[in-house]
Parts: C-alpha cells; structure tokens; sequence
C-alpha cells in the first residue's frame, strides 16, 4: 500500500482562510491579468463557486472544502485508472500545495508505466511539471502566498508530487513563479525541458552562466543530437548565450527550427547514413567537439561518442539512453544528468534563479505549443501522440 500521510480535511480554521483567501483572488485576477488565466471553479463546491461577485459572496459555511480529487493512477503494472477519490494530502511545514492549471506531458510519462520503472508501488500517480495557483502554503513559508501563479519540477518518488493530479504538493524551493514574460500554458514546459536543458549545461557540462560569460577567445562546440526536442530546443538557446556553437542533428523538417535558435549548423539526417553524419559533423567541426547531448536513443548516444574531439577533454550527457556496454574514450566523461538533485538539494536553486532571469528578460524562445484540452481525461490520449514521437518540435500540454 502506498505510504499516506494521515488524511487530513482541509476543515481547519487555516484551510477556511486559505480558501477565502483563494476565492477573493481568483476574483481579483479575474479579467485583469496580463496572462491568460483559466476560469477555476472548485467543483466540490455544493455551490457552483465560480469568480463572480455571487460567488465570493456565499457564506464560507456553505462551502464543502476539498478532501477528495480526481488523479490519474497507475492502478496495476501498465495501467491506469481515473479516480475521482484520491486524497488530497497534507501539505508539510516547507512545503507548497498547487492547484494544477496545465501539465506539460513528457516521454519518461509513458516510459515508466510501459517499462514499470520510477514507480514506487501501486496506486501511483506520475507527471513531473505543471503550471498553476498555489492554493495552501506550510507554516514555514514565506516565498510565496495563496493565488501565487507558479511552477514546478517535482521528483517521481513523492506520490503527493505526481502532476497527473488536481492538487500537487511540493517543496518550497522547487517552487517558481511565472516570469511575466511567460504564459500559463507555456510555463507548464518548464519543469522538464527547460530545467534539465539549464542544470545539464550549467551544472554537468560545465557551460558558463550567460552573465559569468568572459572568454569568447577560444571556439567551442557543443553537439546537440536531436536539436528538435523541446529539451534539445531549450539547450540550442541557453548554450548560444553563453558563446557556445551549436551543432545539431534533425530532420529536414525542423532544420530552420534549431537555425532560428541559434544553432551554428544544422546536420540533417534525413537520408544519411550513420558515417555520412559523423563525418558531416566532424567535418564542419573540425573534431574539435568538447561537449555533447544525446537526446534520441542508445545508437545516436554511441554516434555522439564518434563525432566528438578524440584527444581534448570531452564532457557528454546522454540523456535518453546509452548502453552500458559502450566503450568510453579516455578523453570522454560522460555525466549521469540526475534531475531528482533539483528537488533533493535546494543548494540547486541557483539554476532556476538563473533560468527566470533569461525568462523575464525575454532571451529564450519557448517551444510551440500543441495545447490539449479535457484534463486529466486526455492525459493517456496525449501520451499515445508523444510516444509516435513525431511532434516535430511541439511541446504537448493538457489543460486541467
Ligand atoms: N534525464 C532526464 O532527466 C531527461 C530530461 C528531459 C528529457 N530526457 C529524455 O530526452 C529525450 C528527449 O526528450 P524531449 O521531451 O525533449 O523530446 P521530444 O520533444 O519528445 O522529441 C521529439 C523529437 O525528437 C526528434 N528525433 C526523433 N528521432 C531523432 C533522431 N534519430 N535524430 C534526431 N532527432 C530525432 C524528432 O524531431 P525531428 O524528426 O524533426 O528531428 C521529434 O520531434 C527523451 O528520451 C527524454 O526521456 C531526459
């Protein structure tokens, strides 16, 4: 059975305020915000509570507070079940509660229930990054506030993190808010791709901050194997910044895509064999690559290994997949990106901080997005398009 923490209704004097609170701001914000807020309406209210001048009039004690939500569970190995009883649980001293607005749906989604892994028992709910309101906040608190609009990153190892739920609880510090430059929906992307692209160039690969940025004297590449994924998109930009040249490998039909992005070369594949792009990148590289991102699979990860520098010091992260049997180069490391040291250590932060400041000064471009509607009942639906893999650079985010 699932470890719960013990169930606890949201009838205390704290949980009235927070839903006062939480009704007048969803009020306030109504029509005036810049950013596109979802209409909310607590659908276990006995009154129909909506942002009308009415509703924040209904007496408190006519408002049934949530004890329940809908989640989608992994109810047994390879299935999922919607329930509409699953607890809502207890938000912890340091910790925030978020109502989910958008859940940005990603490839370890269906990965880990179609390869039972990253499930720690059964009923489980899984989705790693959402965008919403914060609706409680632990006593220890003081970053944020209810009605704060935010984002996330969580850690599949919590069951009160998964994001295919109505409400997420999460620790403070992976908490963000939304740069005023981003929207609701494109803020739901975030909490994957965008942070790993950060922490995997920053923290593993040893990429200059854009702001430490100084020596521009030496050329340095940067292989990025799948310049089209929303990761791949993230990490083009963010390398770019820092002075990095960017060489990426797509098909015809994102080559302008990763161009666009800054992306010093565009090797396409369509057509190609294995050799051919290889010796494409070494050649327009000269072999002088030091760092490389797989973001496709165990082959292109071993093909990255042939097309990097064979004698300077070469930092690769494959991040879908690499056989462990592979022989490593002497001049290779290869980084084992751990996206769970976000949540684990709050020393972490700094790259979040880092990624708002790009945010809010307009300097990445997000992803396009293919915006589903239906919430947690089309999650499944969302996850059978990602797994044909042909989004073609599209980001795909289910509106709750
Ligand atoms: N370790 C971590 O924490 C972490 C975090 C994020 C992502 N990941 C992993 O990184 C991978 C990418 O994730 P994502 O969400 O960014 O991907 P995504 O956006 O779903 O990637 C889809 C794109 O991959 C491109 N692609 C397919 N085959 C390719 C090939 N042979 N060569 C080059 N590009 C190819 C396709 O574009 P074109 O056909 O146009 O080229 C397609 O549009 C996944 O395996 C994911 O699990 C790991």
């Amino acid at each position: 059975m699932t470890e719960t923490r013990p169930r606890r209704t949201l009838t205390n004097r704290n949980s009235w305020k927070t839903i006062r609170t939480l009704l007048r701001r969803i009020k306030s914000q109504s029509g005036t915000s810049e950013k596109s807020h979802p209409e909310v309406v607590w659908t276990t209210c006995k009154e129909s509570s909506t942002t009308t001048e009415t509703s924040t009039a209904v007496s408190i004690a006519e408002i049934q507070a949530p004890q329940v939500q809908k989640a989608l569970v992994v109810a047994r190995k390879g299935e999922y079940e919607l329930r509409d009883d699953f607890p809502i649980p207890v938000v912890g001293d340091d910790e925030v509660m978020i109502r989910s607005y958008y859940v940005g749906l990603n490839p370890i989604d269906w990965k880990s229930v179609d390869y039972n892994f990253c499930l720690p028992e059964f009923p489980w709910v899984t989705g790693r990054e959402m965008s919403g309101v914060v609706a409680q906040v632990g006593s220890a608190v003081t970053t944020f506030k209810e009605g704060d609009s935010v984002w996330t990153s969580t850690y599949y190892k919590d069951v009160r993190a998964g994001c295919f739920q109505e409400y997420v609880i999460v620790p403070s510090h992976t908490v963000l808010p939304i740069p005023s430059t981003v929207s609701f929906e494109a803020a739901a992307c975030l909490g994957v791709a965008a942070l790993t692209a950060a922490m995997t160039l920053w923290k593993w690969l040893g990429v200059p901050i854009p702001s430490t940025t100084t020596d521009d004297s030496e050329e340095q590449w940067l292989l990025i194997w799948g310049g089209s994924t929303v990761t791949g998109q993230f990490a083009t930009q963010i390398a770019s910044l820092s002075g990095i040249k960017v060489i990426t490998v797509n098909s015809a039909e994102t080559k302008a895509l990763s161009e666009k992005l800054g992306a010093s070369h565009v090797v396409v594949r369509d057509e190609k064999t294995d050799e051919e792009l290889v010796d494409e990148i070494r050649q327009v590289t000269g072999g002088r690559i030091t760092r490389a991102i797989d973001l496709v699979g165990t082959k292109t990860a071993s093909l990255a290994l042939d097309a990097v520098s064979k004698d300077a010091p070469v930092a690769f992260a494959p991040l879908a997949m690499m056989s462990s049997s592979h022989v490593i180069p002497e001049n290779v490391i290869v980084h084992t990106v751990e996206m769970k040291q976000f949540v684990l250590d709050k020393g972490n932060v700094c790259y979040t901080e880092e990624l708002g400041k790009l945010l809010e000064a307009g300097k990445l471009i997000l992803p396009e997005l293919h915006l589903v509607e239906g919430g947690l009942d089309v999650v499944q639906e969302g996850l059978e398009m990602l797994k044909k893999g042909n989004m073609k650079g599209k980001k795909l985010v289910v509106r709750m």
